[in-house]
């Protein structure tokens, strides 16, 4: 719902396709979702360093990161995660107009959430990773000490814990973290890119 009156939307004469064929490649977004400590952050930094070696326009879109600046007025209430996810749905939708392949890692834990993103694009433009990792794995990694925090009572609505992660079901791609390489998952999603024409 829009609070805005008296706005139009303004076309300008450099289109996407323009962008597009001018750079040599397709422009999407890569959406990674997963519990903490599944390694979004991980593959998508290393898909990064891989498209930018390529000669690829692309761009990182990281949880922590965007929770810094953009989103720091956010905290982890249902609500705040859905505005969390919309605004970096909107930002990525930006990048993929200009002509760039973005990676977002974030939790976007709520099915619903990544579906109205979905919705934002055309077809074949938004590709839904799950990052598949038992929570199990997740807790033994807790790289940031976080499960253990929420384990004691420390942090509330932890994701996987005492705040719900629902797995995706039409996701374009699923990557087992727990036994595939890192190199392996940048192997399967750069081969997607490549059956799709994108690079
Ligand atoms: S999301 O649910 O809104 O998509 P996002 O990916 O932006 O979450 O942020 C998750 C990161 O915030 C985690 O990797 C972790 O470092 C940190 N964090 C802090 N509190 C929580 C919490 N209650 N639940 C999940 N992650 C948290």
């Amino acid at each position: 719902m829009s609070k805005s009156t008296n706005i139009t939307w303004h076309e300008t004469t450099i289109t996407k396709q323009d962008r597009r064929a001018q750079n040599g490649h397709g422009s999407c977004t890569l959406w990674f979702t997963g519990l903490s400590g599944s390694g979004k952050s991980t593959i998508a930094n290393a898909v990064s360093n891989e498209l930018f070696r390529l000669g690829i326009h692309e761009y990182v879109l990281d949880g922590d990161n965007i929770r810094h600046g953009l989103n720091k007025d956010l905290g982890f209430s249902e609500h705040d995660r859905t505005e969390n996810i919309r605004r970096i749905g909107e930002v990525a939708k930006l990048f993929v107009d200009s002509g760039n392949i973005v990676t977002t890692a974030f939790i976007s834990p709520f099915r619903s959430d990544r579906d109205q993103v979905r919705a934002l694009f055309e077809e074949g433009e938004f590709i839904e990773i799950f990052i598949n990792c038992p929570i199990d794995e997740c807790e033994r990694r807790d790289p940031k000490q976080l499960y253990a925090k929420a384990r004691r009572g420390e942090i509330k609505d932890f994701t996987g814990i005492d705040s719900p992660y629902e797995a995706p079901e039409k996701a374009e791609i699923i990557i087992d973290s727990s036994k595939v390489t890192v190199d392996g998952a940048v192997e399967q999603i750069l081969n997607y890119l490549k059956g799709k024409n994108i690079i």
